[in-house]
């Protein structure tokens, strides 16, 4: 099956099409990229490994030629996040980068069976965005979510602990950024509750979702942007689509009700196989985790309605303006806004 990387040559592209490749599921994959002659440079690359990995076509495209036959289609075109800045900053300089994308991509014949795997950032917002105007059903509107976080929570987690890290298990629900949500309530290791296990302390839960949070920005003072982890992470979800594989992965998808959060796209645990997000599930969390995602949700939904109003053409205020509780409703959900001291002080 074919795999189209939209932005294919650049770091996050290439990664996730050399994951791909050395995967061996994808029979086809599509490199594209406004850069013509670095996408025709990854491609021939990875090709050139072929006979040592797998019968694999690997091939540059272009948006009208290659979208209308490809099974899923992964966008990692995008502008990096600078040094100090945060996700959500890159915000209006990629929406508007993006909905040009998704213009061209729709205009090329997208076919209502493809799915739509969104990598670039502010992931969550692209991916509502990409639900409303791709034409798809949400089902096939997939960000990658808190996939890599949940990853590299995990990885830290083991290498504290020295375990093997494919034993460490704790899922990062919410937002892909600041407002994402370490569910250790539910965390194992070996199948076993980590909070039973030798060396585990609260203070370990803490540096480890800091480092967590932080390890994009690591990554761009090192290296210049994340690569590896997140290319591996982009093969887990795209092959789980390929092979149906039905695997529950914490990816953003538009929400329809569950912990109370609907309209709005982020991760919770979904079933990723045949038909794009099959199902998402609504995994046992503490009361102060839902807090936090309940926050998480509210986060998001005021950064897509700032860019809504941008792209309505209003003004729109650098931060938006607290609003008095109207209702004791109101006052009460008001009153649950605070998500950080609700889990970073356990
Ligand atoms: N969701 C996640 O977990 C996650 C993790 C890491 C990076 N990202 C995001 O992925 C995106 C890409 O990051 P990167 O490090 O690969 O950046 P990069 O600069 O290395 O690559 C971006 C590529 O997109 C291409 N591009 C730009 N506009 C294009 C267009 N209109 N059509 C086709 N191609 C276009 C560029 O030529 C470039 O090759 C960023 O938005 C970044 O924030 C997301």
């Amino acid at each position: 099956m074919k795999v189209s990387i939209i932005g294919g040559g650049g770091l996050v592209g290439s990664m996730a099409a050399y994951a791909l490749h050395l995967g061996k599921v994808a029979s086809h994959i599509c490199i594209l990229d406004a850069n013509q002659q670095v996408a025709e440079g990854v491609a021939l690359d990875i090709l050139q490994g072929t006979s040592l990995v797998a019968d694999q076509r690997v091939t540059a495209g272009t948006i009208s030629k290659d979208i209308p036959d490809s099974h899923t289609v992964v966008i990692t075109a995008g502008l990096r996040r600078k040094p100090e800045e945060s996700r959500l900053d890159l915000i209006n300089r990629n929406v508007d980068l993006f909905l040009d994308l998704l213009a061209q991509v729709k205009a090329a014949g997208l076919k209502p069976t493809t799915n739509l795997v969104v990598v670039s950032n502010p992931v969550d917002i692209l991916t509502h965005l990409a639900v409303e105007k791709s034409g798809l059903d949400w089902r096939r509107v997939i960000g990658l979510g808190t996939q890599l976080d949940t990853a590299r929570l995990n990885s830290h987690l083991a290498r504290r602990l020295n375990l093997p890290a494919t034993q460490v298990k704790a899922l990062l629900l919410g937002e892909h950024g600041d407002s994402m949500v370490p569910i250790w309530s539910s965390a194992t290791v070996a199948g076993l509750p980590l909070a039973t296990w030798p060396g585990y302390s609260p203070a370990m839960e803490r540096e480890v979702f800091e480092e967590t949070k932080t390890a994009g920005a690591t990554m761009i003072k090192l290296k210049g942007g994340s690569g590896f982890a997140v290319g591996v992470s982009i093969r887990e979800v795209v092959e789980s689509l390929l092979l149906d594989s039905r695997k529950i992965l914490p990816v953003s998808t538009l929400q329809q009700g569950l912990y109370g959060i609907r309209d709005i796209c982020l991760s919770v645990a979904t079933v990723i196989g045949c038909g794009g997000a099959r199902e998402q599930i609504e995994v046992p969390i503490s009361p102060r985790e839902l807090v936090a995602l309940q926050n998480s949700a509210k986060v998001l939904k005021d950064i897509l309605a700032q860019v809504r109003a941008r792209l309505a053409g209003k003004p729109v205020a650098a931060t938006p303006p607290a609003q008095p509780a109207a209702s004791p409703a109101q006052a009460a959900a008001a009153e649950r806004s605070v998500p950080r001291q609700a889990w970073q002080g356990r």
